[in-house]
């Protein structure tokens, strides 16, 4: 009797919409899966500058199996992610080169998902934290983990950085030509910092991370570059000293991922100079869940992400703060840094399509 009540209040309309909105997700998780084996088995690389292939010559030229290549480009092309231009040829544009082929493009975004199986592996521990609370930490994602957030965020900051954000904080730069202290706090497998080393000799550079596979990264990264004015800390074991001596302090994409973002902050404030920069980098996001939810095409990934990785990393200890992805917004970020002593807290003006950057002083 109830259920026949209920079904005469059905828009049948709205559930056709609904039905078609959960399978564009499921569609988005498939084609995200054809994304990290496109990327894992070089298949864009391939693409990148090929010209019109069929799936014979794009099997040839990755020593792959012919059937298989196909049904994959089959599914790029109805994605939209390659051209079919018909006659069996598929082609990937320059444009979507730099998204999913090169490297070294700032809008390369293929990079991330290299760590896909593993966020989606947390699937199976995750009920637990929603019934204990506790989540897990980075490094519950293995070392892909470290390699998918650096391969996400570097390609931007290594084009962006040094050229075009160190520049907005006031007289940072010339510090840094002239031999300045930095620390990078959550640095991860350590792109930003290892850039700031390279650009800057003079300068003495200390990343913090307590996650062991994005500090060992960090140490491969360090040699690669071949710098030697770069140190990697265990901030489980090494916290910043309080000792009022770092001219420059940056925390990129990490304070609302950390269990205890106030003793950082307030850490932060102790260990910089009088004069000294801290530099934020957090997801630009609107200050309310409502603003978001009008103005952000993305908040549901946002908040998927939050319970899979950033939230669940925000409350691995207990009494964690659990900020998450969307936690870290520009009000929050100016209260805690004045609840911590800052004085002067500014928005720098950087287009970057994920994060705000701020520039706060004591
Ligand atoms: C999204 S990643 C960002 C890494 C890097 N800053 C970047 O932009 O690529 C967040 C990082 O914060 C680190 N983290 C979380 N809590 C931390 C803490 N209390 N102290 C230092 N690092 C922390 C994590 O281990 C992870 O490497």
């Amino acid at each position: 009797m109830a259920t026949a009540k209920y079904e005469q209040h059905i828009d049948r309309e709205k559930v056709r919409k609904t039905v078609e909105q959960v399978f564009g997700y499921l569609g988005g998780a498939a084609v995200s899966a054809m994304i990290y084996l496109g990327d894992r088995l070089g298949l864009y690389k391939a693409l990148d500058g090929a010209g019109p292939v069929t799936s014979a010559e794009l099997a040839r030229k990755t020593g792959l199996h012919e059937r298989w290549v196909r049904e994959w480009l089959y599914g790029q092309a109805a994605a939209r992610l390659v051209d079919y231009i018909g006659d069996g040829r598929f082609v990937l544009s320059p444009e979507a080169a730099l998204v999913l082929a090169n490297e070294a493009s700032p809008a390369f975004a293929a990079g991330g998902f290299c760590a896909l199986p593993q966020q989606m592996a947390v699937l199976e521990r995750l009920p637990e934290s929603f019934k204990t609370g506790l989540g897990l930490p980075y490094d519950a994602f293995g070392p892909e983990g470290a390699r998918g957030v650096e391969r996400m965020a570097a390609p931007w900051t290594r084009a962006h950085l040094v050229p075009r954000v160190l520049p907005q904080l006031e007289g940072v730069v010339a510090k840094l030509e002239a031999g300045a202290k930095v620390a990078d706090v959550g640095c991860g497998s350590g792109a930003a910092l290892i850039e700031v080393a390279k650009a800057y000799p003079r300068s003495v550079c200390h990343g913090y991370d307590i996650s062991q596979y994005a500090l060992a990264r960090a140490e491969q990264n360090k040699a690669v570059a071949g710098v030697h004015n770069v140190t990697f800390h265990d901030a489980r074991t090494e916290s910043l000293p309080a000792d009022g001596s770092f001219d420059l302090i940056m925390t990129f994409d990490c304070l609302h991922d950390m269990a205890h973002p106030k003793t950082t902050i307030e850490a932060i404030r102790r260990a910089l100079k009088p004069d000294g920069t801290w530099l934020i980098a957090d997801i630009n996001c609107a200050p309310t869940f409502e603003e978001n939810l009008a103005t952000n095409p993305f908040t549901h990934m946002w908040y998927g992400f939050s319970v899979l990785c950033c939230m669940s990393s925000a409350l691995s200890e207990p009494g964690g703060a659990g900020l998450g992805t969307l936690g870290f917004t520009e009000p929050v970020a100016r209260q805690m840094a004045a609840d911590a002593g800052f004085t002067r807290f500014r928005r720098l003006e950087v287009n970057n399509p994920v994060n705000a950057y701020y520039e706060v002083r004591p």
